[in-house]
């Protein structure tokens, strides 16, 4: 079957996890995605976090599935005819560089255009302009300036952030639709244009709604849904909510049979106003219902801390699972919170392609994140990541190069 992207032809400069993140989903839509990398070391995820020796580590080999890889020297003189050929022949250029890094090696914007008017060029960035437009950023910085952090965790603890990557994969997935974007609008300009995604500007925009809170807060001076109501006075910027639901429902992580001894033995439960009345039947509090006290939605956020904590007595006499199935049935919307090991063998995952099973010649069998985003004429089968340099040969013969040349390149350690 044809894949979305056939015929895109990606000139993949990323390293680390923001970039790959964009060209690993623009290969799995079927970009043919070219990785361009140091001869020696290549990508710096290569060799880190590594769990066998001299073999690419899960980091990398997760993050580079269904590319080729390429060395190249990219500050040499006949490295950079090589990057010019690529740049002629590539659709999109995509980089997670530091700020100017492109420019110094010779690359500015007007020069690509030069060489290729219908180039896009892809970069993410930490900080878009601004005063910190220089600055290298990792992931936790990104969840630091975006708002996540000074948001996240508990009222009485420093700020927190989060396991999700939300800097560097939020990001990559910005980019991913920046560059689907400016492909489309080449249709009929004819012409490539710049994509920037700034990882700050990611983050924010996944925490939208405390920057919404922010002005609800600066309107009325307090949120009702936030765990510091009625009880502590509110301050001038949002607080951290704990584990507060993040919409207008009331949620909160409720322990369950078996928390003593497992760190997750929990389930998130949202007291939805709809089903209001099926979840005091279940935890045996029919009279409250009809009590004033507790009846609309409104009376019940001043009494959130004592409603949760019945649900919790009822939770605690079941395992998260038990729990989950008698809140389905009455449509009372709650999940557990699972752990890794649970999501790794769970079924149902792998069979939609959510986390698949991938053999590396090196590593072995491995498991890894399939693409989230499923498109029914355009089914993703993933391969696996690139050894350093493995397509080399093959792209500079496809590039044009002959058998000679590509000797005389590898002689002078160009690739
Ligand atoms: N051949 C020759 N030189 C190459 C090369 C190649 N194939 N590929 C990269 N380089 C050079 C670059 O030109 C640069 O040289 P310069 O500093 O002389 O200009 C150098 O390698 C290092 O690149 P840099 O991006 O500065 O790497 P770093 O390891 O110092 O910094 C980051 C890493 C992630 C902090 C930085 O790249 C960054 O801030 N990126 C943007 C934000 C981002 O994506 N962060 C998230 C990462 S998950």
């Amino acid at each position: 079957m044809s894949k979305a992207l056939d015929g895109v032809r990606i000139l993949d400069f990323t390293h680390v996890q923001s970039g790959p993140t964009c060209t690993q989903l623009l290969a799995w839509f079927g970009a043919d995605v070219i990785k361009v990398e140091r001869a020696g070391e290549g990508d710096a995820t290569r060799g880190q976090l590594r769990d066998i020796p001299d073999v690419d580590s899960l980091y990398f080999t997760m993050l580079n599935h269904n590319k080729r890889s390429i060395t190249l020297d990219t500050k040499n003189p006949k490295g950079k005819e090589v990057l010019e050929t690529l740049i002629k022949q590539c659709d999109v250029l995509v980089e997670n560089f530091a700020p100017g890094a492109l420019d110094r090696m010779g690359f500015t914007w007007l020069r690509i255009q030069e060489l290729n008017p219908r180039m896009i060029v892809a970069s993410v960035k930490g900080f878009g302009p601004g005063p910190y437009e220089n600055c290298k950023v990792y992931e936790n910085v990104a969840q630091c300036a975006g708002g996540a952090a000074s948001t996240t965790g508990f009222e009485d603890g420093p700020p927190m952030v989060t396991g999700a990557q939300i800097g560097d994969s939020g990001t990559g997935l910005h980019l991913a639709l920046g560059i689907v974007a400016a492909l489309y609008q080449r249709k009929s300009t004819g012409r490539g244009q710049k994509v920037l995604a700034a990882m700050q500007d990611s983050v924010l925009n996944l925490c939208r709604v405390k920057l919404r809170d922010q002005q609800r807060l600066e309107r009325t001076g307090l949120m009702k849904e936030y765990p510091q109501y009625p009880d502590h006075p509110f301050g001038e910027a949002v607080p951290r909510a704990g584990n507060a639901s993040g919409g207008g429902q009331p949620g909160s992580i409720l322990k369950c049979k078996g928390w003593e001894t497992d760190p997750n033995a929990y389930l998130y439960f949202i007291t939805q106003g709809a089903v209001w009345p099926a979840i005091c039947k279940v935890i045996g509090e029919e009279n409250w219902i009809n009590d004033e006290t507790y009846a609309t939605p409104a009376a019940r956020l001043l009494h959130q801390k004592l409603i949760f904590a019945r649900i919790e007595e009822w939770t605690k006499t079941k395992t998260k699972f038990e729990a989950m199935d008698i809140m389905n049935k009455y449509d009372i919307p709650c999940g557990p919170i699972l752990s890794m090991k649970e999501i790794a063998e769970d079924p149902s995952l792998r069979e939609s392609g959510t986390i698949v099973e991938v053999d590396h010649p090196k590593r072995g069998k491995y498991l890894s994140v399939g693409n989230p985003i499923k498109l029914s004429d355009s089914p993703t089968e993933v391969t696996r990541s690139p050894l350093l340099g493995e397509h080399t040969e093959e792209v500079l013969t496809q590039l044009g190069y002959s058998t000679e040349q590509i000797a005389a390149l590898r002689e002078e350690r160009v690739i």
